[in-house]
């Protein structure tokens, strides 16, 4: 089937199937930048906006997208690169498999939470793991590009 949506800006019809999820879909088309960990809803790897909030394109059937934003970090490049300069500072950036999902979690959390603590920051991002383990590093990063250390 068709489908109708519009991802970083640009209106496209994608073809897909009805039981097709959304990270399949993207990379089909060329945004590689979103990567499959799990496949089952549990690293965050696979995270992108959908109408400016973060989903799991894992578990995300494409068709729910038809008619809807998709943003993927392509989209996102001047605050993503803002953000990455924190990471690198802190020697959090490590091998990057997870940055993709990471990234887009922590722009989306900047939008929502204001003036976050430790705990809320970590809760928010509960739902990505990073197979380097450097949980530390991402951490004072997070918490100086939210101007909150
Ligand atoms: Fe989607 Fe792990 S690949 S949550």
């Amino acid at each position: 089937m068709k489908i109708n949506v519009t991802i970083n800006n640009k209106r496209m019809d994608l073809e897909v199937n009805c039981d097709e999820f959304l990270v399949d879909t993207l990379r089909k088309y060329g945004y590689l930048s979103v990567k499959k960990g799990c496949d089952t809803g549990s690293c965050g790897l696979c995270t992108v906006w959908l109408d400016e909030k973060p989903v799991l394109s894992c578990s995300t059937l494409s068709v729910r997208a038809k008619g809807k934003n998709i943003t993927t970090i392509e989209g996102v490049q001047e605050e993503a690169n803002e953000f990455a300069q924190f990471l690198v500072k802190e020697g959090a950036e490590q091998c990057g498999f997870c940055s993709p999902g990471f990234i887009m979690t922590v722009l989306a959390m900047k939008e929502e939470l204001k003036n976050p603590t430790e705990e809320d920051i970590i809760h928010y991002l509960t739902g990505n793991l990073c197979r380097c383990t450097g949980y530390v590093g991402q951490l004072r990063a997070v918490k100086k590009y939210m101007g909150v250390e």
